[in-house]
């Protein structure tokens, strides 16, 4: 090949290269297979290793193989890279807002809100278009010079190239944000770590940390590494005046940005993005710790100024935390309905998100053994919404050698029978079928407010009349023995004609309270649902078909299986029936069911991402009234997925099932012409 002609096939590698390269890591969506791009790659390196001088630093071919390094340079910020102050609390937003409208003198000041990704801050500079410089923020004035790792970052551009002709980019240009991981790729490099026999890393932004700061680039390299690209630091040529505008330019020259930054005019709207992030933040493929709120107007922020490093036009609206360190001081033995032996860990009282924590599952034997849980360690607690509080690791660095050992009893704390672990099974149970705590746990369950609901009938109650003997089965509730109830501390005749009163009541309770009352394994509230939804009748699910059973949406082969397991036992069916011969409700009737000729009547329905116009709860309950059902994960009896913004895995299962995706404003048209919400809505 004549010189001019290796040029120009040079060049036109390199364009495709990185033309591949930014469809594959910035937007999500490759044109070309990983082979034809390894083997355009492989021509470039064959022709540069041809002709070396005509190599470059920013060739797709030099972001990985720089030698190890001994140590980084230091290097000086031009401009300080600041750190944000915080706010916690709806209060805390709208306090701070108020404080930019007075220190500013408008009342009406725009602001842009945009996640906060948890992962290593960094500087790259880019001088006539090329990757010039890259590194950590440091102390914020002087970081380290990481060069070369920064490169290996597949979604750092090596030169700018501009997605329309016309975009001017500036002669020197700082570009600001975050190195990260995906919760995904975390995933792999753990899994593929363990199977090396390597330590695992402990969570994504550790990992993203610590493979910015290899020493050698390849070690980086190997690490499916991200950056996202907040803002501009420093900047010489042609910059916009508004933040919003800097994040559109930095799209426009191929960085990866946000596509969720939003821009608001009024103090709700801040506070609803950061509800909305809130929302969704454990269904990103990214870890958020909360929420930037910054002011647009670039000369306003210059004007707001900063104090002991901290801007006063940007803050961070932090998520409450969901994990905090606490000591075990003694594991007990629960046991549950079924006769499981559930190991609970006692705390030290920890108050997480507002709540006051002081026990803490820790499921079974297995469970301890892998978190190799002592009595005495420090462990890391995480109560994520709703959800039990659960134990995630021991931190072993808080060791001192007082630390005891559990191990799980092979009696019943309760009872004094053997405690088995069958085959195949996880949990350790009692064997004593009629061990009187399951049935305080079956009957505490059967009245509580999820299940019956029986009105002034609680725990304390519940197993004081299963200790007493006037309860050996739910029946009893119903064929209680009033004269003795009358004998016992603390009955006087108002409190019997209540109690009566709302047992009496509870018998009107639909089909799906009375299936959740039951007890059934893997039934809780939303599958109880599912089969009452289903069946209708009590008759119709006493008559089902385990093949019947796993096609309901939401019911899965080992819950199937359960139901089956109870409806085919006759001793269930014995106290089925004499629960309807003492009156309760066998059906679910038609008020819950929600409209039945609707376009979404009898689908099942999905939803992932960000939604912008409603919130889950309410689109949950929109679709149940129009007659749909709402799971949480998507399989093949899903009809319909509604994907709002940074949809997670939910959606590529969706695309792989080949399952209809629908937007948040196709749904929201779904349900006004279902007559479930207004039009302008
Ligand atoms: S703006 C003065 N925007 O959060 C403004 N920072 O303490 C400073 N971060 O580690 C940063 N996402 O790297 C900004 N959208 C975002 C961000 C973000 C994550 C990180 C930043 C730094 C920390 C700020």
């Amino acid at each position: 090949m004549a010189n001019v002609d290796v040029t120009t096939r040079i060049d036109e590698l390199r364009a495709l290269l990185h033309r591949y390269n930014y469809e594959y890591f910035v937007l999500d969506a490759p044109t070309v297979s990983d082979a034809e791009f390894d083997e355009l790659m492989n021509e470039l390196r064959r022709l540069e290793a041809e002709h070396p001088e005509l190599i470059t630093a920013d060739s797709p071919t030099q972001r990985i193989g720089a030698e190890p390094s001994s140590a980084f340079s230091t290097i000086r910020h031009e401009i300080p890279m600041l750190s944000l102050s915080n706010v916690t609390s709806e209060q805390e937003v709208r306090d701070w807002v108020d404080r930019v409208y007075r220190l500013s003198g408008h009342q009406s000041v725009a602001f842009v809100t945009e996640p906060k990704i948890d992962g290593s801050a960094v500087s790259i500079i880019y001088r006539d278009g090329v990757l010039e410089r890259g590194a950590t923020r440091g102390d914020g004035v002087t970081g380290e010079d990481v060069t070369t790792n920064i490169k290996t970052v597949r979604n750092v551009p090596l030169r700018i190239t501009p997605l329309q002709e016309e975009i001017e980019v500036p002669t020197v240009l700082e570009v600001r944000g975050e190195i990260y991981m995906r919760r995904s790729d975390f995933e792999e490099l753990n899994r593929r770590r363990l199977d090396a026999g390597e330590t695992p890393f402990a969570n994504p932004r550790n990992s993203a940390a610590g493979s910015l700061r290899q020493l050698d680039p390849r070690l980086t390299a190997a690490r499916p590494l991200r950056l996202y690209s907040y803002g501009v630091g420093y900047a010489e040529g042609n910059v916009p005046g508004t933040h919003f505008e800097q994040i559109e330019m930095l799209r426009a020259l191929g960085f990866p940005v946000t596509d969720n930054a939003r821009l608001c005019e009024t103090l709700d709207e801040v506070w609803r993005e950061c509800e909305s992030w809130l929302e969704v933040r454990n269904d990103l493929d990214y870890e958020i710790d909360g929420v930037v709120i910054k002011v647009n107007d670039l000369n306003l922020q210059t004007e707001l100024g900063a104090v002991s490093r901290e801007p006063r036009w940007a803050t961070a609206y932090k998520f409450p935390a969901i994990q905090k360190t606490t000591v075990i001081n003694d594991i007990e033995i629960n046991v549950g309905r079924t006769g499981s032996l559930n190991p609970v860990a006692i705390l030290e009282p920890v108050e997480i998100g507002g709540v006051t924590v002081r026990r803490a599952t820790l499921h079974n034997e297995d469970e301890i053994e892998r978190l190799g849980v002592m009595i005495g360690d420090t462990v890391v607690v995480e109560r994520a919404g709703d959800v039990i509080p659960k134990i995630i690791a021991v931190v072993e660095a808080k060791r001192d050698g007082s630390e005891r050992p559990f191990s799980m009893p092979d009696q019943c704390p309760v009872c004094g029978a053997q405690a088995v672990r069958l085959e195949g099974e996880v949990a350790r149970e009692c064997v004593n079928v009629s061990c009187p705590a399951r049935l305080r746990e079956q009957v505490r369950h059967f009245v509580s407010r999820g299940a019956m609901d029986i009105e002034g009938f609680g725990s304390k109650l519940a197993v004081r009349f299963v200790d007493l003997g006037l309860i050996s089965d739910f029946s009893d509730i119903y064929d209680l023995d009033w004269d003795q109830v009358g004998q016992l501390e603390g009955f006087g005749a108002k409190s019997i004609e209540n109690l009566q009163q709302s047992i009496e009541t509870s018998k009107q309770q639909p089909l799906s309270r009375l299936i959740n009352a039951l007890g059934i394994r893997h039934i809780g509230e939303r599958n109880a649902r599912a089969l009452a939804h289903h069946f209708r009748t009590m008759d119709r699910l006493l008559h089902a078909s385990r093949e019947e059973l796993e096609l309901i949406p939401g019911i899965g082969s080992v819950v199937a299986e359960a139901v089956f397991d109870f409806i085919q036992e006759p001793k269930n069916r014995e106290l089925i029936s004499r629960l309807e011969q003492l009156g309760l409700r066998m059906d679910e009737g038609e008020q819950a069911a929600g409209r039945a000729d609707g376009a979404l009547s009898g689908k099942t329905v999905v939803l992932t991402g960000r939604l912008d116009r409603l919130t889950r709860t309410q689109a949950t309950e929109y679709l149940e009234q129009a007659g749909a059902q709402v799971t949480s994960s998507v399989s093949r009896k899903t009809d319909l997925v509604i994907v709002g913004a940074d949809p997670g895995s939910k959606a590529d299962r969706a695309r792989d099932l080949e399952v209809t995706i629908i937007s948040e404003d196709e749904l929201l048209e779904l349900l006004q012409n279902d007559g479930i919400v207004e039009s302008g809505q």
